[in-house]
Formats: structure tokens, sequence, C-alpha cells
């Protein structure tokens, strides 16, 4: 159970040999407290004159985080030192942003002054019900959720200063209490209804699901066991160390941009289909596949690559086992289904059988590709009537906190400089100007 800031370690080097010069590099391995070294590049195109190319970031490290770790071979996901599943079973929502946000668990004390903070920023400024207005109202609520969070920094000016602690706290705390409201007022205008405010007595996975499906005209009373599932469920995709969406939020913010501009950048990375658009995906493609018969077809068009078809919720870039946090989402699923009377669910069927043919496939096998956190939230969300257009919505609010700590953490490294990557230039050379009179 250590912490430390990363050592470069002075003995340990990696040599490059230029075999078109014969010159050697030293590149100095840095040590973190755990997971595999890191060479130092810092100074190469210094030293040497040459890039490193990496699209995807595949084989890179943006930055020095002590916020989450993955063990990617192991199926291992901490946050601050603690297993994934040891947080879903014991520890509440806000405990775990608490962990995120400050890096330890928080006291009884503690506790209740985070959440009384969180909720005295849970309604959002009125003249924000007239900006989802200005939306179609078939608007899917992911480009709702882009542009209302992107708007907060025109509503919230004394918590833009990014320099000053406390404006970045009150920011966190803005972005954290009201991403909830947001998103659930988003479906409510998709379909037409009066938006629900919050209520501070509510926890916040209660509040959500009062927000989004009470109504003025009668009494909603959320049922505990789904709003112990929907905690759980905000839990597991808290954080999830440098991931496409937490590195648009780190990238934004390295310009100085402020908080809401970034989270906003960070909704929309999270969108695609390859990141957390892919619960919306798992759901669209167990009712294309239909029926466990048609699993076969399905299984042989992911793995044909002139078909652009992929298992919507199967492999991972850091996860070459069974992604941790899909298997407290299956346990999830069936104690949600239970607690609803739902027996014998199709899609549940159809994706635990889906399951089991593709993880018994030499395909994946070889390829080390396993269920992923998207691959049962799906089922789940449906389940307790949530649509499929919200389910990444509903990523979002639990990650927001994942990505605000990232953002905090960075703002606060005095190594913090702008992102800026380097490129391989395949282009022209430089061209001579043809004016238009003399273009062929
Ligand atoms: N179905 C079929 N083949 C796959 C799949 C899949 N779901 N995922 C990867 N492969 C193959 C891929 O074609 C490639 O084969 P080859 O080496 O022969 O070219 C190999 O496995 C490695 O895949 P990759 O695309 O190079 O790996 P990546 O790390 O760039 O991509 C991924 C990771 C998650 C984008 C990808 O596995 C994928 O598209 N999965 C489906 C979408 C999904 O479930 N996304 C959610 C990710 S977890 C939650 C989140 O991050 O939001």
């Amino acid at each position: 159970m250590t912490q430390n800031s990363a050592a470069v370690d002075k003995k340990e080097t990696v040599t490059l040999t230029d075999n078109s010069t014969g010159r050697t590099f030293e590149l100095p391995l840095i040590s973190g407290t755990v997971g595999p070294k890191v060479m130092d590049v810092r100074s190469f195109y210094g030293d040497t004159g040459y890039f490193t190319y990496d699209p995807g970031f595949t084989s890179t490290g943006s930055c020095e985080s002590k916020i989450t770790y993955i063990d990617g071979d192991e199926g291992v996901l901490l946050h601050r030192g603690y297993a994934i599943d040891d947080l879903a079973e014991h520890a509440d929502f806000m405990e775990v942003s608490y962990l995120l946000l400050k890096g330890e668990l928080p006291t009884s004390e503690q506790k209740k002054k985070f959440e009384s903070d969180i909720t005295r920023h849970t309604m959002v400024h009125e003249q924000i019900n007239n900006f989802y207005r200005g939306f179609r109202r078939d608007a899917h609520p992911m480009a709702i959720m882009c542009g209302v969070v992107g708007a907060l920094s025109a509503f919230y000016h004394d918590s833009l200063d990014i320099r000053d602690p406390h404006q970045r706290m009150i920011a966190s705390y803005r972005l954290i209490a009201k991403i909830p409201t947001i998103a659930a007022w988003a479906y409510k205008y998709s379909i037409g209804q009066p938006f629900v405010y919050p209520k501070n007595e509510l926890s916040y996975a209660e509040n959500f699901l009062h927000m989004m499906f009470a109504v003025p005209c009668e009494e909603y009373k959320v049922n505990p066991v789904l709003a112990s599932a929907m905690d759980k469920i905000l839990i597991l995709h808290a954080d999830h160390e440098q991931n496409a969406s937490t590195s648009t939020v780190r990238l934004a913010g390295s310009s100085g941009a402020n908080p809401f501009a970034c989270i906003a950048a960070g909704i929309a990375s999270l969108w695609g289909p390859a990141h957390g658009g892919a619960n919306e995906a798992v759901l669209n493609m167990l009712e294309q596949i239909g029926s466990k018969e048609r699993i076969p077809e399905f299984i042989k068009r992911a793995k044909d690559k002139s078909d652009p078809f992929r298992l919507m919720g199967f492999g991972h870039r850091v996860y070459k086992n069974y992604d941790p946090r899909a298997k407290v989402m299956q346990r999830t699923c069936h104690e949600v289904l239970d607690e609803l009377g739902v027996r014998d669910e199709p899609l549940l069927e159809l994706a635990m059988e889906l399951e089991r043919i593709a993880l018994e496939d030499p395909y994946f096998v070889e390829k080390k590709l396993y269920p992923n956190v998207d691959f049962y939230s799906g089922i789940i969300f449906r389940a307790m009537g949530i649509p499929t257009s919200m389910f990444t919505v509903l990523f979002a609010v639990a990650r927001t906190v994942g990505w605000i700590a990232q953002w905090s953490e960075m703002i606060e490294d005095p190594a913090q400089k702008i992102g800026r990557p380097r490129q391989l230039y395949t282009g022209y050379t430089h061209r001579k100007f043809v004016p238009l009179h003399a273009r062929g």
C-alpha cells in the first residue's frame, strides 16, 4: 500500500542505436508504484531530432496519475488502491466520488459534509430550462448533454478561474451535482413531460431515478433495489484512467479551458460507439440478432475483416482478460431482473449465450476479447425502463466525477503543459502556388 511520485531510476536505462549513423541514445526508465516501467522520451526529440510515432497511444503514457490503476492482463481495476468489486460491494457512489476526488475514503463526518455540499448544487440555473426548448424533441440526449453542459460556462461565471482552487472545487461540485439533473431533463424533454426538480433528501442515485420517472400528478416512490443497482452502476463507470474521453478532458483542459467546456468535450468523446456509445450499440445488436439460432451468423460476421460489424460490448484496449466491471454488472443484472420479477428475459439469455459462444471461439480466445462493462449494462437499464438513447448519458453521469478528478489532478500537477502531440507528415512538400486562372 504505497504511493509516491514517479521515480527516474538513474541506473536503469534503455539504449537505442540509430543504425544509419551508429549513434546511441540512453533513455531513462521511470517506475510507478505498480505496473510496467515507462521509458522517458521527454527529451528524445531535443536529443535525437526524432519523434516517436504511436497512433492511438497504444504505448504512450500521457501523464502521471495517482487515481486509477488497471492491470489489463489480470483483469484488475483499482481506484486509489481499492478494488472495484470491493467498492461496488461496500461503498456508495458518494464515497467513491470523494475517494476519486480527494484520494481517501471519507469518514462519516466528511461524507455527510460532502453529500450536503453536492446536494446544495443540484438545481440548474432557471434560464437553462429555456435552453432545452431550443432543441428538437427528437434530439439524441447525448447531443443535448454536449450542448447544455458546455453552456454551463455561460451561467456560472464565478467558477471559471481555474487558477483559483476554491473556484475549481465549486465548479467540480456543480458538475457532479447538476449532471443527473441535466441528464434526466434531456429525457423528460424528449418525451414531452415537465422537468422534475431535484429532491435533496434523496441519495444521488435515488434523486436521478426520481427526476427521470416522477411526474407532478402522482407520488413516485423510488424502488430501493433499483436505486442500489443504479448506485452500483455509477460506481462501476466512475473512472477508468486515461481512456479516450478522459484524455479528451485532459487535453482540452491543458490549454486552460474552463471545466464545464472540458467536461462537454469529454461527453462528446464518450458518445462514440467504440467508447461509451457501446452500451446503446450492444442493445441494438442484441435486438438485431433476435434469437439464439442467429448467433453463429453474427459471430461469423464479427470475425470477417471485410465486414465492419463488431461484437459490441466485447474487447478492450487495456483488458486482455474479463473486465472486472462486467462481472459485477452481470450479477447486478440478475438482481435487478429478480427484483422486477422478470423471468427469462430473452435479451439476457441471448447475451449470456452470445458470451458463451464467443468465449469458446478461437478468434475471440486468441485475440483475448472478453465482455466489457457495456455488455450487460444495457439489459439492466432497459429493465429499469430507461430508453436506449439514454444509456450513454448514464455513462456520462457516472464518469463526470472521474473526468473532474483527472482534470483537477492535471491542473494541480506542476509538470503540466499544454498537450501538443506531433505527427508523421506524409503530405506534399512545398509546392509553388498556382493562381486560379492558371489552374487546369
Ligand atoms: N468484435 C470483433 N473483433 C474485434 C472486436 C470486437 N468487438 N474488438 C476487437 N476486435 C479485433 C480487431 O478486429 C483486431 O483484430 P486484428 O488484430 O485481426 O486486426 C483485434 O481484435 C484488436 O482490436 P483493435 O481494434 O486493434 O483493439 P483496440 O484496442 O484498438 O480497440 C475496442 C478496443 C474497445 C475499441 C474494440 O475492442 C471494439 O471496437 N469493441 C467493440 C466496442 C465496445 O464494446 N466498446 C466499449 C469499450 S469498454 C467501455 C468504454 O471504454 O467506453
